[in-house]
């Protein structure tokens, strides 16, 4: 089934066309370097952007695709969570093109789609049900996921998401924004490799939840302590970034692999901007390999960010489930996921 995804929920402007698995074409227009200045997303220019680029971008991705308007079969958008202006332009472009054209309509929810970024390689796809971890920019969650439509939270962040914490020392650090690559580069660079900085944050040890302020606090601790020692050199700045980055990874490899044994599954399903991090796939491949038949699965690089065939994918696997939205589709900052307890 031809879908048109379409996600405005950041500072991302993107439109994609995919058949199930396939994807056809995936366009991606950022706002980011209209950011950098503030040291994060301002969200009126996030929209403004949004505004000005959402009809070149869906035509791009028709192009690219080889397709016309009148070939599309379902519109899928992202409806939440994210930045209320952002998600209106997505939402109501979505809309119009739904009515304008007669083709069903259906909203997904932004988090859930970072889940499915796995689907949308050659590879063989997870098998419900796995783990699913979300680590993005807003969000730190681990799901147990039963089916397209069933998820049970296991836990998530009680303050700042991960990627937030990669924003907020790369600023402690004078690395800039986005955060997360600049934490990589430098964390790649040290020589002094001391893992053992910074405290590992694991909330008692039944527990599925994160926590990664204390840990962000302790940097602020040591950066400040340095820079009165006037000692805040590049080799330490790159050394407290290697350190930070092996305790909030340790915390999230630790947690997924206690929730499939905990839960009895197999898989681990990563998404959202911060599985683009090499080390991280490199530490969940580690400890995959020394855990006898847990697979882990990761998004190709292109669908690591935020993207609209990840909304598109979810949404025809909705649709043929029998969920579908009607014009009165809202955007929803703080749109929840539909649990199931267990
Ligand atoms: O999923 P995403 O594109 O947007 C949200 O839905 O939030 O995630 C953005 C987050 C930012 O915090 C950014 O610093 C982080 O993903 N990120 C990374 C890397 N690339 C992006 N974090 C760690 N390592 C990276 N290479
Ligand atoms: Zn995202």
């Amino acid at each position: 089934m031809l879908t048109l995804g379409i996600e405005t929920s950041c500072d991302e402007t993107s439109a994609a066309l995919t058949e199930g698995r396939k994807v056809l074409s995936n366009v991606v227009s950022s706002s980011v370097h209209l950011h950098k200045k503030y040291g994060g997303v301002v969200p009126e220019i996030a929209s403004r952007f949004h505004v000005e680029y959402i009809v070149e971008v869906v035509k791009k991705a028709l192009a690219a695709a080889g397709k016309r308007l009148e070939d599309v079969e379902l519109i899928s958008v992202t409806n939440g969570p994210g930045l209320v202006g952002a998600l209106l332009i997505g939402v109501s472009f979505a809309k119009s093109l739904s009515y304008s054209l007669g083709v069903p309509l259906i909203g997904v929810n932004h988090i859930v789609a970072h889940i499915y970024s796995s689907f949308l390689s050659d590879g063989p796809a997870p098998e419900f049900p796995f783990v699913g971890l979300v680590v993005s920019g807003g969000h730190t969650s681990l799901f147990l996921c039963k089916d397209i439509d069933r998820y049970t939270l296991l836990g998530q962040t009680q303050d700042d998401a991960i990627g937030e914490a990669y924003d907020k020392v790369s600023k402690l650090l004078g690395l800039g924004y986005p955060g997360g690559p600049a934490i990589e580069k430098a964390a790649r660079m040290a020589s002094v490799r001391d893992a053992k900085l910074f405290p590992r944050s694991m909330l008692g040890k039944d527990s599925f939840d994160f926590s990664f302020s204390g840990v962000k606090t302790a940097v602020l601790y040591f950066v400040q302590k340095l820079k009165e020692q006037d000692a805040l050199a590049p080799e330490a700045v790159n050394e407290i970034a290697y350190s930070f980055q092996e305790a909030i990874l340790d915390v999230l490899v630790k947690k997924a692999f206690r929730a499939s044994s905990a839960r009895k599954v197999k898989s681990i399903v990563i998404g959202g901007g911060v599985v683009a991090n090499s080390r991280l796939r490199e530490l969940f491949t580690a400890r995959a390999g020394a855990s006898v038949g847990v697979k882990v699965f990761f998004p190709e690089f292109v669908y690591s960010m935020d993207n609209a065939a990840m909304v598109a994918f979810l949404g025809e696997a909705l649709y043929k489930k029998g969920y579908k939205s009607d014009l009165s589709l809202c955007a929803e900052p703080n749109l929840k996921i539909q649990e199931e307890v267990c």
